[in-house]
C-alpha cells in the first residue's frame, strides 16, 4: 500500500469512527445489552472501505468531508447489519468477525438478529436526518431510496439469497458474477454513487462514469475475499480462512482456479481506472483504493 493510500485510509477511518460513535445510542441507555451489541459489531473494526469510497467519490466532485460524514456512515451501517446477519448460524455460521467473537457470540443469536434489524434502522435514520448533508431534500431522497435498493432484495440480501440457495452447486461464470454483484457490488456502488449525489452538480456523464468504476471495484471486492479465503491466514484476516472450502460455497477461484480469478481482478482493475480517465487528480483516492481492494491482504 503506497504511503498515501495508508495516511488517507488512516484519517478516513478515525472520521468514520468518530461519526459511527456519534450515531450510535450510548451503551448505558436501554436497552443496554442491545446498545452494546450494537456498538460491539459496528466500532473498532474493520477497513472502512465503503466510507472510503464515500469521502472520496464527493471529494473528486469538491464536496467537503463534513458533507459526506452522514452518507459514510449509512453505508457503514448497512455493511455491519449485513456482516452480523451473514455470519449467523442460519447463514455463514462464523465465531469471528475483524478480530473479535461475532455479535451472535459475543452475545446471543436474538440479540444479534435485532442489532442488525436496528443498525440497518439507523442507517437511513442518518440518511434523513443528517444535518450536514447539504443536497436539496428531492437529492436527499434520491440517496435514501439509492441505498433502499442497494440493500434490498435486488441488491446486497438478493446476493445473499443467490449465495445461500448455491451452497453445493456449481454456478456458471454469469451466475457467479450476478451473485457477487449483488451481495457485494450493490453496497459498493452505492458507497460511490451516495459521495456522487452528495454533490448537487455532479453531471449524468460524471454519475455513469462512477458508476462504471463502481461496478467493476465491487466485483473484484468479492473477488479478491474469495481469493483471501484460500490464501489469507486467520489473524490477517480478523476472519476463518477456509470458510467457504468448509461450507462448499461457490466461489470465484472455485470456478476458475486460483490464477483465473486473479487474472478477472486485474482486469476489472484496469477497465475501473479506465472509467475514471476524464477526471483529474482529485479522483486519485479512487483509483488507490481500487489498486487496493485487488491486493489487500485482509
Ligand atoms: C467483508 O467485507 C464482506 C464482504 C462483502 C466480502 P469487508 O472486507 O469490507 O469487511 P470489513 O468491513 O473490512 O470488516
Ligand atoms: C458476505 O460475503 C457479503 C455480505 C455480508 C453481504 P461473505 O460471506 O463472503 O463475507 P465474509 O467472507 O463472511 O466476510
Ligand atoms: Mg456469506
Ligand atoms: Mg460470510
Ligand atoms: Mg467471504
Amino acid at each position: 500500500m503506497s504511503n498515501s493510500l495508508k495516511q488517507l485510509l488512516a484519517a478516513h477511518q478515525a472520521r468514520t469512527e468518530t461519526t459511527l460513535d456519534h450515531w450510535l445510542p450510548k451503551p448505558s441507555i436501554a436497552p443496554a445489552t442491545l446498545h452494546k451489541a450494537m456498538r460491539h459489531s459496528s466500532l473498532d473494526g474493520g477497513k472502512r472501505v465503503r466510507p472510503f469510497l464515500v469521502y472520496s467519490a464527493g471529494q473528486a466532485l469538491g464536496a467537503e468531508l463534513s458533507q459526506l460524514d452522514g452518507p459514510a456512515a449509512a453505508v457503514e451501517f448497512i455493511h455491519v447489519y449485513s456482516l452480523i446477519h451473514d455470519d449467523l448460524p442460519a447463514m455463514d455460521d462464523d465465531d469471528l468477525r475483524r478480530g473479535k467473537a461475532t455479535c451472535h457470540k459475543a452475545f446471543d443469536e436474538a440479540t444479534a438478529i435485532l442489532a442488525g434489524d436496528a443498525i440497518q434502522s439507523l442507517a437511513f435514520h442518518v440518511l434523513s436526518h443528517d444535518k450536514n448533508i447539504q443536497v436539496n431534500a428531492e437529492r436527499r431522497l434520491q440517496m435514501i431510496d439509492h441505498l433502499a435498493k442497494a440493500s434490498g432484495s435486488r441488491g446486497m440480501c438478493g446476493g445473499q439469497a443467490i449465495d445461500l440457495e448455491s451452497v453445493g452447486k456449481n454456478l456458471d461464470l454469469p451466475a457467479l458474477e450476478n451473485m457477487h454483484i449483488h451481495k457485494t457490488g450493490a453496497l459498493i456502488r452505492a458507497s460511490v454513487m451516495l459521495g456522487a449525489l452528495s454533490c448537487d452538480d455532479v453531471s449524468d456523464t460524471q454519475l455513469k462514469q462512477f458508476n462504471h468504476y463502481a461496478n467493476c471495484i465491487g466485483l473484484a471486492f468479492q473477488i479478491q475475499d474469495d481469493i483471501l479465503d484460500i490464501e489469507g491466514d486467520t489473524t490477517t484476516l480478523g476472519k476463518m480462512q477456509g470458510a467457504d472450502i468448509a461450507r462448499d460455497k461457490p466461489t470465484y477461484p472455485a470456478l476458475l482456479g486460483l490464477d483465473g480469478a486473479k487474472q478477472r481482478a486485474q482486469e476489472l482493475y484496469q477497465e475501473a481506472l479506465a472509467s475514471l480517465d476524464s477526471f483529474d487528480d482529485k479522483a486519485d483516492p479512487l483509483r488507490w483504493m481500487a489498486e487496493y481492494i485487488i491486493s489487500r491482504s485482509n
